[in-house]
Protein backbone atom coordinates (compact mmCIF):
# COMPACT_ATOMS: atom_id res chain seq x y z
CA UNK A 1 0.00 0.00 0.00
CA UNK A 2 1.30 3.27 -0.94
CA UNK A 3 -0.54 4.64 1.87
CA UNK A 4 0.38 4.65 5.62
CA UNK A 5 -1.94 2.76 7.80
CA UNK A 6 -3.85 3.56 10.90
CA UNK A 7 -5.62 1.72 13.52
CA UNK A 8 -7.72 3.00 15.96
CA UNK A 9 -9.43 1.23 18.43
CA UNK A 10 -13.03 2.97 20.00
CA UNK A 11 -13.57 4.55 16.65
CA UNK A 12 -17.14 3.98 16.52
CA UNK A 13 -17.78 7.29 17.95
CA UNK A 14 -16.27 10.09 19.82
CA UNK A 15 -12.61 10.60 19.91
CA UNK A 16 -12.06 7.61 18.33
CA UNK A 17 -14.27 8.61 15.78
CA UNK A 18 -12.19 12.18 15.10
CA UNK A 19 -9.37 10.31 15.18
CA UNK A 20 -10.08 7.89 12.39
CA UNK A 21 -11.36 11.20 10.38
CA UNK A 22 -8.56 13.34 11.00
CA UNK A 23 -5.88 10.54 9.97
CA UNK A 24 -8.41 10.00 6.64
CA UNK A 25 -8.00 14.26 5.90
CA UNK A 26 -4.09 13.42 6.47
CA UNK A 27 -4.18 10.91 3.36
CA UNK A 28 -3.97 8.33 5.86
CA UNK A 29 -5.38 4.59 4.93
CA UNK A 30 -7.94 3.88 8.28
CA UNK A 31 -8.63 0.72 10.18
CA UNK A 32 -11.53 1.57 12.33
CA UNK A 33 -11.71 -0.86 15.46
CA UNK A 34 -14.55 -0.78 18.10
CA UNK A 35 -17.05 -3.84 19.54
CA UNK A 36 -20.11 -2.00 19.06
CA UNK A 37 -20.51 -3.55 15.55
CA UNK A 38 -23.98 -1.31 14.66
CA UNK A 39 -22.15 1.83 16.08
CA UNK A 40 -19.26 1.08 13.91
CA UNK A 41 -20.84 0.25 10.63
CA UNK A 42 -22.52 4.19 10.88
CA UNK A 43 -19.42 5.80 11.89
CA UNK A 44 -17.01 3.96 9.39
CA UNK A 45 -19.73 5.49 6.28
CA UNK A 46 -18.81 9.09 7.56
CA UNK A 47 -14.76 8.43 7.28
CA UNK A 48 -13.61 7.62 3.20
CA UNK A 49 -11.99 4.59 2.64
CA UNK A 50 -12.45 3.41 6.02
CA UNK A 51 -12.45 -0.27 6.61
CA UNK A 52 -14.08 -1.39 10.01
CA UNK A 53 -13.59 -4.19 11.84
CA UNK A 54 -15.83 -5.59 14.89
CA UNK A 55 -13.88 -6.79 17.70
CA UNK A 56 -13.31 -6.46 21.82
CA UNK A 57 -9.87 -5.42 22.32
CA UNK A 58 -9.91 -7.10 26.11
CA UNK A 59 -10.58 -10.45 24.20
CA UNK A 60 -7.04 -12.11 22.97
CA UNK A 61 -7.83 -14.62 20.75
CA UNK A 62 -10.31 -11.54 18.83
CA UNK A 63 -7.69 -9.55 19.00
CA UNK A 64 -5.10 -12.24 17.31
CA UNK A 65 -7.92 -13.06 14.57
CA UNK A 66 -7.64 -8.59 14.16
CA UNK A 67 -4.41 -8.42 13.36
CA UNK A 68 -4.60 -11.13 11.25
CA UNK A 69 -7.28 -9.86 9.25
CA UNK A 70 -5.88 -6.12 9.48
CA UNK A 71 -2.62 -7.57 7.61
CA UNK A 72 -4.39 -9.07 4.73
CA UNK A 73 -6.27 -6.14 3.88
CA UNK A 74 -3.60 -3.48 4.40
CA UNK A 75 -0.43 -5.64 4.21
CA UNK A 76 0.90 -2.73 6.95
CA UNK A 77 0.43 -1.22 9.75
CA UNK A 78 2.15 2.32 10.60
CA UNK A 79 -0.03 3.69 13.65
CA UNK A 80 -1.77 2.06 16.10
CA UNK A 81 -4.19 4.58 18.42
CA UNK A 82 -5.50 2.47 21.70
CA UNK A 83 -8.15 4.78 22.24
CA UNK A 84 -10.80 2.46 23.43
CA UNK A 85 -11.78 2.81 27.35
CA UNK A 86 -14.66 2.67 29.50
CA UNK A 87 -15.41 5.13 32.48
CA UNK A 88 -17.34 3.21 35.59
CA UNK A 89 -16.90 5.33 38.24
CA UNK A 90 -17.84 4.21 42.32
CA UNK A 91 -16.43 4.44 45.47
CA UNK A 92 -13.54 1.94 46.73
CA UNK A 93 -16.51 -0.13 48.67
CA UNK A 94 -18.33 -0.54 45.91
CA UNK A 95 -16.04 -1.38 43.71
CA UNK A 96 -16.35 -5.31 43.72
CA UNK A 97 -13.79 -7.70 41.93
CA UNK A 98 -16.03 -7.72 38.95
CA UNK A 99 -16.16 -4.08 38.44
CA UNK A 100 -12.58 -3.58 38.73
CA UNK A 101 -12.11 -6.49 36.45
CA UNK A 102 -14.27 -4.84 34.05
CA UNK A 103 -12.22 -1.55 34.29
CA UNK A 104 -8.72 -2.90 33.52
CA UNK A 105 -9.98 -5.59 30.79
CA UNK A 106 -10.88 -2.68 28.32
CA UNK A 107 -8.75 0.32 29.73
CA UNK A 108 -5.08 -1.67 30.41
CA UNK A 109 -5.60 -5.33 29.41
CA UNK A 110 -7.15 -4.29 25.61
CA UNK A 111 -3.80 -1.83 25.50
CA UNK A 112 -1.21 -4.21 26.31
CA UNK A 113 -2.98 -6.99 24.03
CA UNK A 114 -3.11 -5.06 21.04
CA UNK A 115 0.28 -3.41 21.02
CA UNK A 116 1.76 -7.24 21.25
CA UNK A 117 -0.37 -8.35 18.64
CA UNK A 118 0.48 -5.10 16.21
CA UNK A 119 4.36 -5.97 17.22
CA UNK A 120 5.19 -7.43 13.96
CA UNK A 121 3.54 -5.14 11.75
CA UNK A 122 4.95 -2.39 13.64
CA UNK A 123 8.28 -3.03 13.26
CA UNK A 124 8.28 -3.88 9.96
CA UNK A 125 7.20 -0.48 9.47
CA UNK A 126 8.97 1.09 12.37
CA UNK A 127 5.41 2.74 13.51
CA UNK A 128 4.09 4.69 16.31
CA UNK A 129 1.76 3.81 18.98
CA UNK A 130 -0.21 6.25 20.68
CA UNK A 131 -2.20 5.16 24.14
CA UNK A 132 -5.17 7.68 25.34
CA UNK A 133 -5.18 7.63 29.25
CA UNK A 134 -6.76 10.46 30.70
CA UNK A 135 -6.34 13.80 33.89
CA UNK A 136 -7.61 10.87 35.95
CA UNK A 137 -4.34 8.66 35.39
CA UNK A 138 -2.30 12.01 35.96
CA UNK A 139 -4.10 13.05 39.30
CA UNK A 140 -6.01 11.15 41.41
CA UNK A 141 -9.79 11.56 42.55
CA UNK A 142 -12.77 10.34 44.15
CA UNK A 143 -15.12 7.04 42.50
CA UNK A 144 -11.98 6.79 40.29
CA UNK A 145 -10.51 3.79 42.04
CA UNK A 146 -10.84 1.64 39.22
CA UNK A 147 -10.69 3.88 36.15
CA UNK A 148 -7.51 6.13 37.21
CA UNK A 149 -5.54 3.56 38.35
CA UNK A 150 -6.14 1.71 34.51
CA UNK A 151 -5.51 4.64 33.42
CA UNK A 152 -2.30 5.47 35.33
CA UNK A 153 -1.15 2.17 34.13
CA UNK A 154 -1.29 3.11 30.82
CA UNK A 155 0.73 5.94 31.29
CA UNK A 156 3.59 4.09 32.82
CA UNK A 157 2.42 1.10 29.62
CA UNK A 158 3.20 3.85 27.56
CA UNK A 159 6.92 4.39 28.81
CA UNK A 160 7.95 0.36 29.00
CA UNK A 161 7.06 0.34 25.14
CA UNK A 162 9.43 3.30 24.47
CA UNK A 163 11.88 2.10 26.45
CA UNK A 164 11.78 -1.32 24.78
CA UNK A 165 10.71 -0.95 21.22
CA UNK A 166 12.91 2.29 20.04
CA UNK A 167 15.53 -0.08 19.41
CA UNK A 168 13.21 -1.14 16.17
CA UNK A 169 12.40 2.38 15.32
CA UNK A 170 9.06 2.04 17.19
CA UNK A 171 7.82 5.29 18.87
CA UNK A 172 5.06 4.66 22.28
CA UNK A 173 3.63 8.39 23.50
CA UNK A 174 0.58 8.53 25.91
CA UNK A 175 -2.29 11.25 25.29
CA UNK A 176 -4.35 12.03 28.51
CA UNK A 177 -7.19 14.06 27.59
CA UNK A 178 -9.23 16.52 29.93
CA UNK A 179 -12.73 16.58 30.24
CA UNK A 180 -14.35 15.99 26.68
CA UNK A 181 -18.41 15.66 25.56
CA UNK A 182 -18.73 12.71 24.66
CA UNK A 183 -20.92 9.53 25.95
CA UNK A 184 -18.16 8.21 27.98
CA UNK A 185 -18.21 11.75 29.91
CA UNK A 186 -21.89 12.84 30.07
CA UNK A 187 -22.63 9.53 31.83
CA UNK A 188 -20.46 9.85 34.09
CA UNK A 189 -20.66 13.86 34.82
CA UNK A 190 -23.06 15.84 36.40
CA UNK A 191 -23.89 19.53 35.69
CA UNK A 192 -22.10 20.37 39.10
CA UNK A 193 -19.01 18.55 37.87
CA UNK A 194 -19.04 19.84 34.71
CA UNK A 195 -19.41 23.55 36.62
CA UNK A 196 -16.71 22.51 38.60
CA UNK A 197 -14.23 21.82 36.08
CA UNK A 198 -14.88 25.22 33.94
CA UNK A 199 -13.76 26.56 36.41
CA UNK A 200 -10.88 24.67 37.58
CA UNK A 201 -9.50 24.23 34.06
CA UNK A 202 -7.03 27.53 33.08
CA UNK A 203 -9.03 27.36 29.15
CA UNK A 204 -12.25 27.38 31.68
CA UNK A 205 -14.05 24.81 29.16
CA UNK A 206 -14.29 21.16 28.44
CA UNK A 207 -12.35 20.20 24.90
CA UNK A 208 -13.52 18.78 21.86
CA UNK A 209 -13.57 15.55 20.13
CA UNK A 210 -11.23 17.29 17.47
CA UNK A 211 -8.57 18.95 19.57
CA UNK A 212 -7.79 15.42 21.24
CA UNK A 213 -7.47 13.73 17.98
CA UNK A 214 -5.15 16.73 16.50
CA UNK A 215 -2.89 15.97 19.19
CA UNK A 216 -2.93 12.10 18.50
CA UNK A 217 -2.30 12.63 14.97
CA UNK A 218 0.79 14.56 15.72
CA UNK A 219 2.36 11.83 17.53
CA UNK A 220 1.42 9.12 15.06
CA UNK A 221 2.84 11.65 12.30
CA UNK A 222 6.67 12.24 10.72
CA UNK A 223 6.36 15.01 12.23
CA UNK A 224 7.14 13.63 16.04
CA UNK A 225 9.45 11.37 14.56
CA UNK A 226 12.15 12.16 17.71
CA UNK A 227 8.94 12.70 20.50
CA UNK A 228 8.68 8.91 22.53
CA UNK A 229 7.76 7.97 25.50
CA UNK A 230 5.82 11.19 26.65
CA UNK A 231 2.65 12.06 28.12
CA UNK A 232 0.75 14.97 26.54
CA UNK A 233 -1.73 16.37 28.48
CA UNK A 234 -4.72 18.22 26.25
CA UNK A 235 -6.50 19.18 29.06
CA UNK A 236 -6.91 22.98 28.78
CA UNK A 237 -4.08 23.21 31.36
CA UNK A 238 -5.66 21.50 34.33
CA UNK A 239 -2.78 19.56 34.90
CA UNK A 240 -0.66 22.08 35.17
CA UNK A 241 -2.57 24.17 37.93
CA UNK A 242 -0.83 21.92 40.47
CA UNK A 243 -2.62 23.69 43.80
CA UNK A 244 -6.15 24.37 42.81
CA UNK A 245 -7.74 25.85 45.00
CA UNK A 246 -10.31 27.69 44.08
CA UNK A 247 -9.47 30.59 46.63
CA UNK A 248 -5.95 31.04 45.03
CA UNK A 249 -7.75 31.33 41.21
CA UNK A 250 -8.97 34.97 42.08
N1 LIG B 1 -14.42 11.98 27.08
C1 LIG B 1 -13.62 12.32 28.07
O1 LIG B 1 -13.91 13.26 28.83
C2 LIG B 1 -12.32 11.58 28.28
C3 LIG B 1 -11.42 12.11 29.21
C4 LIG B 1 -10.23 11.45 29.44
C5 LIG B 1 -9.95 10.28 28.76
N2 LIG B 1 -10.84 9.78 27.84
C6 LIG B 1 -10.48 8.53 27.18
O2 LIG B 1 -10.59 8.71 25.77
C7 LIG B 1 -10.91 7.45 25.17
C8 LIG B 1 -12.12 7.63 24.28
O3 LIG B 1 -13.19 8.08 25.08
P1 LIG B 1 -14.53 8.74 24.51
O4 LIG B 1 -14.88 9.80 25.48
O5 LIG B 1 -14.40 9.05 23.07
O6 LIG B 1 -15.53 7.53 24.78
P2 LIG B 1 -16.83 6.97 23.99
O7 LIG B 1 -17.56 6.16 24.99
O8 LIG B 1 -17.52 8.05 23.26
O9 LIG B 1 -16.13 6.01 22.91
C9 LIG B 1 -15.44 4.85 23.33
C10 LIG B 1 -15.59 3.78 22.28
O10 LIG B 1 -14.83 2.64 22.72
C11 LIG B 1 -15.59 1.48 22.45
N3 LIG B 1 -15.16 0.39 23.34
C12 LIG B 1 -15.30 0.33 24.69
N4 LIG B 1 -14.80 -0.81 25.15
C13 LIG B 1 -14.32 -1.49 24.08
C14 LIG B 1 -13.68 -2.75 23.92
N5 LIG B 1 -13.44 -3.56 24.97
N6 LIG B 1 -13.31 -3.14 22.68
C15 LIG B 1 -13.55 -2.34 21.60
N7 LIG B 1 -14.18 -1.15 21.68
C16 LIG B 1 -14.55 -0.72 22.92
C17 LIG B 1 -17.04 1.89 22.69
O11 LIG B 1 -17.95 1.00 22.03
C18 LIG B 1 -17.06 3.31 22.10
O12 LIG B 1 -17.41 3.32 20.74
C19 LIG B 1 -11.15 6.47 26.32
O13 LIG B 1 -9.98 5.69 26.52
C20 LIG B 1 -11.39 7.37 27.50
O14 LIG B 1 -11.07 6.76 28.72
C21 LIG B 1 -12.02 10.40 27.60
Amino acid sequence: MDRKCALITGAARGIGLATAKILSDRGWAVAMVDRDAPALADAAQVVPDAHSFACDVSDPVAVAQLLRDLTDQFGQLDALVNNAGIADFGPISETDFDRWRRVMATNLDGVFLMSQAALPALKKSRGAIVNIASISGLRASTLRVAYGTSKAAVIHLTKQQAAELGEHGIRANCVCPGPVRTKLAMAVHTQDIIDAYHDAIPLNRYGTEDEVAAAIAFLCSAEASYITGQILAADGGFEATGVGLPALRK
